[in-house]
Parts: C-alpha cells; sequence; structure tokens
C-alpha cells in the first residue's frame, strides 16, 4: 500500500492520504480523540471523531499505548495551530502493534536512565533533530571537499602505530601480533595526498580517553582534509571558510530542528569570514591581561576554551603552539623553532576545539629526529619516512570533530547527544 510521508503534507491538503508511524501522544475529550503520529519525518495530529469510524475502532485507539505502531488515513486540512501546521480527519486507524508500556514518558527523565534507553530515547524530537542536523553537518563536509576537487579517500582502521600520542591507544589483537584503533587518517592521508594532490578522508576515530567530560568519546567521526604543496596560512584560509560553510548551510537547511532544540540562532548567525586569528603567544598575553590563571607553555584546556567562549563570538584560529606539546609530526617555524606550525580552531560559546591543523615535518633528518624524540618504534614508521625520500614537499591539513561541530550547531549541553550510540569511558551499552 502506498503512503505518505508527514512531510509531504502540504502537497496533500484536502486529499486522503495514509500514514506509517507510531503513537507519539494521545488525548482524549469523550467523543473525540487526538492522535499524535510520528514518521520520522514530522508529527501529525489525528482527529478522531465517534461518528466517523466504527465503534471498534474508536475503542481501540482508547486503549493505544505510547509508541504503538498504526496505519492511520484522513483527509488532509490546514491548520496553523496543530504542531507541524496540518491536521488530519481520520476515517480510519489500523494497528500494527500494540506496544507494552514504554519507558520513557513525555516528561523530564535523568539521563543516565535515557542513556540506558538510548535506542528508544532516539525517537523523541529533540533527539530526531540532533541526527537530522547531525546528517546535514556531514553532507555539507562531503560537499565542500567534493565540489573543490579533494579525493575522498579511506584510511584503514587497524593501524600499527600511534598517530595522536601513545596515551590514548586502543589496542586490539592481530593474529599473533597486536595492531591499533586508528586515532586519526592523517599519516596515510599524507601517502594518499601524495599521489592525488588533495585528499580528505572521512571516517570513526577511536581514542581511549581516560577523562570523563562533556567534549569526549572514546569513539568519534572525523573528517581530515591533507593538501600537497600547502602552507600553514593554506591550512588557516582552508579551516574558516570550511566551518563557515557548514554553519551556512545548517542554518538554511535545518531551521526546524534548530528551533525543535530551542538553539538560540544569533550567534550563530553572526559569525562572518575572516575568522580572528592569535598565535598562542599573543593568547597567553591576553590571558594575563585578562587575570586568566594559565600556565605559559601548556596545551590549552577546558577552562581556556570557556574563557575564549566568553571573549570571542567568532570561531579563534590559535597558531604556532609550543612544539613540545604537539604531536611529533608537526614542522617547527623557521622564525622560531620552538613553535609548531600548526592551528587550532576553538569554537564559541565554550564548545571548545572543533579543528586541529597544521603543516607537517617534511624534511628527513627532523622528522627522524622527532620519531626518537617521541620514543615512537621507528619501524612502524618507515613507510612515513619515505615520504620524505621521495619528492617530499610542504604540505599540511586538518582534522575536524564532527561530534564537537554538532554539539556547538545544537547548542546541546553534552557531546553524547550527538551521535547516536555514544561511546565514552567506561560506557558502551547500548
Ligand atoms: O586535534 P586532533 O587530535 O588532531 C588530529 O587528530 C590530527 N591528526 C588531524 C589532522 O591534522 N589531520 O583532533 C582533531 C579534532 C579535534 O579538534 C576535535 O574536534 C576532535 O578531533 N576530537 C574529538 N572529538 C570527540 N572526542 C574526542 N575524544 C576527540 N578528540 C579529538
Ligand atoms: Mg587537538
Amino acid at each position: 500500500m502506498s503512503h505518505t510521508y508527514i512531510s509531504d503534507l502540504k502537497n496533500y491538503v484536502g486529499q486522503p492520504v495514509t500514514i506509517k508511524g507510531w503513537l507519539y501522544n494521545k488525548r482524549s475529550s469523550g467523543k473525540i480523540q487526538f492522535l499524535q503520529v510520528r514518521d520520522g519525518t514530522g508529527i501529525v495530529q489525528g482527529v478522531l471523531a465517534t461518528n466517523d469510524v466504527s465503534p471498534e475502532i474508536f475503542q481501540m485507539c482508547d486503549r493505544l499505548s505510547q509508541e504503538s505502531s498504526v496505519i492511520i488515513t484522513g483527509l488532509v486540512r490546514e491548520d496553523q495551530r496543530a504542531p507541524g501546521g496540518y491536521e488530519l480527519t481520520l476515517t480510519n486507524v489500523q494497528l500494527v502493534h500494540l506496544a507494552e508500556p514504554y519507558p520513557i514518558a513525555l516528561k523530564e527523565h535523568g539521563i543516565g536512565f535515557l542513556m540506558e534507553q538510548r535506542h528508544l530515547w532516539l525517537r523523541s524530537r529533540k533527539q530526531v533533530a540532533v541526527l537530522k542536523i547531525r546528517a546535514e553537518v556531514i553532507k555539507a563536509i562531503r560537499n565542500f571537499f567534493d565540489s573543490r576537487g579533494f579525493v575522498l579517500v579511506d584510511t584503514p582502521i587497524l593501524t600499527p602505530a600511534a598517530c595522536e600520542g601513545t596515551t590514548t591507544l586502543f589496542e586490539v589483537g592481530y593474529f599473533d601480533d597486536k595492531a591499533y584503533l586508528t586515532q586519526s587518517g592523517q599519516l596515510y592521508n599524507e601517502a594518499t595526498a601524495m599521489a592525488l594532490g588533495k585528499v580528505y578522508c572521512f571516517g570513526p576515530t577511536f581514542r581511549a580517553e581516560k577523562s570523563k567530560t562533556r567534549k569526549h568519546l572514546t569513539e568519534f567521526w572525523m573528517v581530515e582534509p591533507e593538501i600537497a604543496y600547502a602552507e600553514l596560512d593554506d591550512v588557516m584560509n582552508l579551516a574558516e571558510e570550511f566551518v563557515y560553510t557548514i554553519i551556512r548551510q545548517v542554518l538554511e537547511n535545518r531551521p526546524e530542528e534548530l528551533k525543535i532544540l530551542e538553539r538560540d540562532t544569533k550567534p550563530l548567525e553572526k559569525i562572518k569570514l575572516p575568522f580572528p586569528r592569535l598565535s598562542y603567544h599573543e593568547l597567553a598575553k591576553l590571558f594575563k591581561e585578562w587575570q586568566h590563571n594559565f600556565a605559559d607553555g601548556n596545551d590549552l584546556g577546558a577552562p581556556e576554551e570557556t574563557v575564549i567562549g566568553e571573549k570571542f563570538d567568532q570561531p579563534l584560529l590559535v597558531h604556532r603552539f609550543p612544539m613540545k606539546v604537539k604531536a611529533f609530526y608537526m614542522k617547527a617555524d623557521p622564525a622560531n623553532p620552538e613553535v609548531a606550525l600548526c592551528v587550532d580552531v576553538i569554537a564559541p560559546e565554550g564548545y571548545g576545539e572543533i579543528i586541529g591543523g597544521g603543516q607537517r615535518e617534511d624534511d628527513l633528518k627532523r622528522l627522524e629526529e622527532k620519531i626518537k624524540e617521541h620514543k615512537l618504534p621507528r619501524a612502524a614508521f618507515e613507510w612515513y619516512l619515505d615520504l620524505r625520500r621521495y619528492g617530499s614537499v610542504p604540505h599540511g591539513g586538518f582534522g575536524l570533530g564532527v561530534e564537537r561541530t554538532v554539539a556547538w550547531l545544537c547548542g546541546t549541553e553534552h557531546i553524547r547527544e550527538c551521535i547516536p550510540f555514544p561511546r565514552m569511558l567506561y560506557k558502551i551499552y547500548p
């Protein structure tokens, strides 16, 4: 049987339609029942009067429990007061499955409980809105790179070596040996960029983050462009245009979802190019001026991200961090070898770092030294060193965390709502 999706009701005013979905909510005033049905594309209210259907159907509807699956048929009416703007005058209701008492009522529940019920919690209006915005962010990401001549490459998930430090590695058995779940596709992307010029990889990445914060997942999605012959300024220009494009596309295409989430979009609307840029050194001086206690020489942490969120209403590009707080592959600034040619993008409103990247060390000797300094197993990096033996060129790129970006755009307090099934410290169910 053909049926209509709720999002298409505007095309069927005055006509009968059939909707297949689940009972979201129900009200009754004796002779009339109001059934709110959701189908994934929206929610519509069906009005059921005793005179319009058989007594059996009317009684059956009276017993309908939340999340029972139903197929409803009725005439579409425009009604500004109805949620979604349309109402159905029902002529038939067919029960597909009578749901057991549903654990998630339409009221506030504790987050611990909701996380245990994540497989059901996903059906709620706000969670549906977050997932639609996540899909929009991913669409914007792909479109941005595809339309600029970047080639999508898929880097491996199982890797023999660390990319982002050895403290957050997930180890897995690999036949008689061991391997790690990838922390970043970057190193492999550097190889593919030498083959294809401009590339990006996009996939899940894994970090055994031992800390419990609202910004860390142990499994998250990252998109990573890498460009041959790019220097730090090129990377920064690309990063800001990229972030701006994602924001605009979400504002343009997902206004209803942002409204469901009660996201104040003004702070997003006022973001414009170019974004402010500060070197780490300049930022450290500002922290002093603002009397924010910051140990100069350390990486930025949550307290610094909060201060930046208060002082800047635009995403902030922070470049040239001290070499010693950054990964082994970073290229030193020829003007000051103490600092790396790197950049972090810090989102406003306290959402923190959404991008990390920069220019890569392209000199064989210096890279060999860095691998030694960081006590990394040289043999696992021989192939990576080859990239500096055969036509080495300046190159760079960055990684953007999808869930942090979604959290920011949706205004969700915690990153766990920004991926269908979050994985966090000691948490892997459902
Ligand atoms: O700054 P990171 O560690 O950079 C890299 O992995 C580089 N290899 C990327 C590159 O240059 N190709 O991570 C990049 C981004 C962060 O800015 C953040 O948005 C996200 O990945 N991220 C996380 N998101 C959620 N949970 C975590 N535990 C995350 N760790 C990093
Ligand atoms: Mg980083």
